[in-house]
């Protein structure tokens, strides 16, 4: 092998290693979050009808009034990412938490003036949200 191509080499390994280690950046909210938090988001998502809505393999629903909250950690992720996203999220965490308390803030294509709009949750304290943002981030 000449010298070039052994650089090239250990360059693309150092590449490589960065790209996993910040994707494994990516995680620590999915992977620090606490499982009692977790199970009470499953329950309020329960509690509060969201699953009357939105489909959800977790829970057993398979409604489609609502964009679908399967993968909702990637879907997030895209979201804001695209180019038509007017909230301010910048995070998977924060776009669930907006599309709860100010779901106006950004609308899903497609979902525009139906019959079941998404109501916005103002009401519920700060730990019932988080509740629900941190089980919903569980759904890669
Ligand atoms: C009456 C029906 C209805 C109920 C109940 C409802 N939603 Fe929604 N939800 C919608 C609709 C319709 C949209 C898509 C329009 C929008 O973006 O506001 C939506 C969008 C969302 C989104 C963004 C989805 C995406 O793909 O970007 C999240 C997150 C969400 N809802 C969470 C919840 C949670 C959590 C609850 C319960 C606390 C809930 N919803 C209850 C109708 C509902």
């Amino acid at each position: 092998m000449s010298r070039a191509s052994r650089v090239q080499r250990l360059l693309l390994m150092i590449a490589a290693s960065v790209v996993a280690g910040s994707l494994a950046g990516c995680k620590p909210a999915a992977l620090q979050a606490d499982p009692e938090t977790i199970a009470r988001g499953k329950e309020l998502y329960h509690a509060l009808s969201c699953d009357r809505c939105h489909g959800l393999d977790a829970v057993g629903s398979t409604r489609t009034y609502a964009p679908t909250h399967n993968h909702i950690r990637t879907t997030a992720e895209q979201r804001i990412h695209d180019p038509d996203y007017a909230g301010k999220a910048t995070s998977v965490a924060e776009y669930i938490r907006e599309s709860i308390v100010d779901p106006k803030a950004y609308i899903v294509a497609g979902y525009r003036h139906l019959r079941f709009d998404m109501p916005s949750y103002t009401h519920l304290s700060e730990r019932d949200v988080d509740a629900l943002v941190q089980f919903l981030s569980q759904q890669e």
